[in-house]
């Protein structure tokens, strides 16, 4: 197969029309063009400091590909370091958390501190006067907000708080929902799509899917007595104001806004007064307008590349993702909880969590074949070779359910594949920006 050629993206402003290659979805040149020009100059999620509360906690995951050892030093500090041994390059931490204070690689026996310093070199006089004991390496940049900490792969890249624009500001609505910092629940959900990685990233801020390709789950609404009328009122917003596509810059964006009223019922009035106490200190520590958007805004929230921040009433979503090759991605998720609900409210959204979201729940099955069946329709070749993301692009502002946070990631992609600046679509959202931010 011949590498395929710019333009990737048809962004005809006058016709209101904006079309994918679809090359792009399966093309072996364009993903390593994506990982040397995409993935390894932007942030890339690592994961919650919550994960690892203690010293020497840690947890192995990857990121774009490469195996890390996410982890606490001594001092507490949180330290990212590749899991791959400076001697001979095997992995030198094999499970997928614990607390550890030294990392012996099984190969050889060479031992590392949780720094990544080398504190043991087997026969170590069987090596030269002169020989410095190599530590296990970081990626270039690592930080940290509110939490979240990503890692870049290039020394070149912008602060992270500057990287994340607008996105930081919806991160402080949801971090502070509580006070003592919010905590990822125990577990790790990790599955995989034979699909190509941008799939799921369109899936993924994609409010106009949800009622022709989620059936089951809406009929498992209404058996549960939800008012479904009301709930899709609250997703198909097109009268504007502060619910639809924000724009947080940098290829980042918010699908959601005000009240979304997705709530869940509490049946136990224990429950419902701790999370009331809870939305109650909040409106007083932040005022009513702030400590209502922390309360009650919220949606599905994409930070360019290949992170999701998904919250609603019925839960807080980490999704992020990797591609392997062009046509299979790995995902990995995890739920975040506000310890102030308390246990009962928490459980109650974390089965809210995983009826949806679970890999094996009503939501995310039928989004996995949809993709899956999008990249086996990428098959039919020359004939079709774009798919259209224009919904909402002629209306003065895009609604929930429109496709103007899909472009934002396409644009942001294309000038990163190819040098084109990202242009603001015009007539673009001008929502409300989060009041009492800086
Ligand atoms: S590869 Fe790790 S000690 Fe040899
Ligand atoms: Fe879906």
């Amino acid at each position: 197969m011949s590498t395929p050629q710019a333009p990737f993206v048809i962004d005809d402003r006058d016709a209101s029309n904006f079309r994918v290659n679809r090359e792009v979805f399966v093309s072996n040149d364009i993903l390593a063009q994506e990982h040397a020009q995409i993935f390894e100059r932007c942030w890339l999620f690592v994961g919650h400091e919550s994960e690892i509360p203690a010293p020497f906690d840690f947890r192995t995951r990857k990121v774009a590909g490469r195996p890390v050892i996410f982890t606490r030093d001594k001092q507490g500090a949180v330290q990212v370091l590749y899991n791959s041994c400076p001697h001979r390059g095997a992995e030198v931490c094999r499970e997928g958390a614990g607390n550890r204070k030294i990392h012996t690689c099984f190969y050889h026996g060479w031992s590392f501190d949780s720094s990544g310093q080398c504190v043991l070199v087997p026969d170590q006089d069987s090596y030269g006067e002169d020989f410095g004991r190599p530590g296990l390496r970081s990626p270039a940049r690592v930080e940290s907000y509110r939490g979240f900490v990503f890692a870049s792969f290039s020394e070149e890249v912008e602060d992270l708080t500057t990287y994340l624009a607008e996105a930081r500001h919806w991160i402080d609505l949801l971090c502070d929902k509580s006070r003592d910092g919010l905590q990822v629940a125990q577990g790790t959900h990790e599955y995989s799509i034979r699909a190509n990685w941008k799939l799921l990233i369109e899936n993924s801020i994609d409010g106009y899917h949800a009622a022709t390709t989620h059936p089951t789950y809406f009929e498992m609404l209404i058996a549960s007595g939800v008012d479904l009328a009301k709930l899709m009122a609250t997703v198909k917003n097109t009268s504007g104001g502060d619910r639809g596509c924000f724009d947080l810059g940098n290829g980042h964006s918010l699908v959601g806004g005000a009240n979304l009223g997705m709530g869940i019922d509490l049946p136990n009035p224990e429950a419902a007064a701790q999370v009331a106490a809870n939305q109650d200190r909040v409106l007083q520590e932040h005022g009513a307008e702030r400590g209502d958007q922390v309360n009650n805004w919220g949606g599905n929230m994409f930070i360019f590349p290949s992170l999701l921040l998904i919250w609603t009433d019925f839960g807080i979503l980490i999704r992020t993702l990797q591609p392997v090759n062009p046509e299979y991605l790995e995902v990995t998720g995890w739920e975040l909880r506000v310890p102030e609900e308390g246990k009962e409210a928490g459980e109650l959204r974390g089965q809210s969590y995983l009826a949806f979201w679970g890999p094996g729940g009503l939501a995310t099955p039928d989004d996995v074949e949809a993709l899956e069946s999008c990249q086996r329709g990428f098959k039919t070749g020359s004939q079709s070779i774009w798919s259209d993301i224009s919904r909402g692009m002629a209306r003065d502002q895009a609604a929930m359910d429109d496709e103007l946070q899909m472009r934002l990631f396409w644009r942001k992609w294309n000038e990163l594949m190819t040098g084109e600046p990202a242009l603001p679509e015009p007539g673009g959202l001008t929502l409300p920006r989060p009041v009492d931010v800086g």
